[in-house]
């Protein structure tokens, strides 16, 4: 062989072997809890495009904390690991191309425990690559609700609660009145986690003087999810003096 010709053969070797790319996750970013039978991620990339020698595919969930989900070798069973070991849909098939049939992620009833940053490395002999995506999957509040206190004779104080959320929401309370806009209060918030729900618990107060108020004030409390099109109000009438 001479010396072009070893050349030409590194190159090429080198030329499908480099820069193994993962073209995306393909997925839902946004689930609610209990509510879909099978959650698919699936890590899409096109092995006849590079020398897959020594494939593996492995995903990484990481919440509270990192975990590694699963992972597969081409013609050996894919494995559920961990967190999700029993939950995953281990005969779904995403291609019909050996290098590619198992990379998906298939989830059976996913719930808020499966919530967080989804990481899909591929690897083989030569180089790998890695792509993430969050997948938030929430609970709705089961209940919300907005009180009222009289700290003092001239004030109030508007307390709103909401529970059985999560992720953790975003609580804001606003008061408006006849021919008046809606005002953002100044408030101070607090969530608790509930560990055995692996749910929170969130509240919010505001307080403000009767005199600052109209003769019938609406306050409002509105309740986000962040990252979600989630939105929850509770409103409540109250008459100053
Ligand atoms: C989430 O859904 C699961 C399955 O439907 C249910 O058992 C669980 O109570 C739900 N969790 C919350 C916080 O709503
Ligand atoms: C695999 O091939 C079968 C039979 O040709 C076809 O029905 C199926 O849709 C293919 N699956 C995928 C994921 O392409
Ligand atoms: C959370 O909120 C629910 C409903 O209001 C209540 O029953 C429960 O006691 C609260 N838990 C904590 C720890 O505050
Ligand atoms: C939270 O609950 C889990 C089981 O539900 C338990 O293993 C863990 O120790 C608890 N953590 C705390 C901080 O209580």
């Amino acid at each position: 062989m001479d010396l072009l010709m070893i050349l030409l053969m590194a190159s090429s070797v080198a030329g499908t072997a480099s820069g193994f790319k993962i073209s995306r996750i393909v997925g839902p970013s946004v689930v609610v809890n209990g509510s879909v039978p099978l959650l698919v991620l699936d890590c899409q990339y096109d092995a006849a495009r590079y020398d897959t020698r020594g494939l593996t595919v492995k995903w990484y969930l990481k919440n509270r904390m990192r975990y590694l989900v699963y992972q597969w070798i081409p013609n050996t069973a894919p494995q559920d690991l961990s967190i999700l070991k029993g939950r995953v849909d281990l005969s779904y098939r995403a291609s019909n191309h050996s290098q590619e049939v198992h990379r998906a992620l298939a989830i059976q009833r996913p719930t808020i425990a499966h919530s967080g940053d989804y990481t899909c490395v591929v690897s083989t002999f030569h180089s790998d690559d890695l792509k993430t995506k969050r997948v938030i999957i929430y609970s709705p509040a089961s209940d919300i609700y907005v009180t009222y206190s009289k700290p003092t004779v001239e004030s109030v104080k508007v307390v709103c609660s909401a529970s059985g959320v999560f992720p953790e929401p975003k609580l804001d309370v606003f008061r408006s009145a006849v021919n008046f806009k809606s005002v953002k209060m100044n408030t101070v918030s607090k969530s608790i986690f509930l560990n055995d729900s692996g749910t929170y618990n969130a509240t919010v107060f505001a307080i403000v003087r009767d005199s600052d108020l109209q003769d019938e004030t609406v306050f409002e409390c509105r309740l986000s999810i962040p990252g979600t099109d989630y939105r929850l109000q509770e409103n409540m009438i109250y008459y100053p003096g």
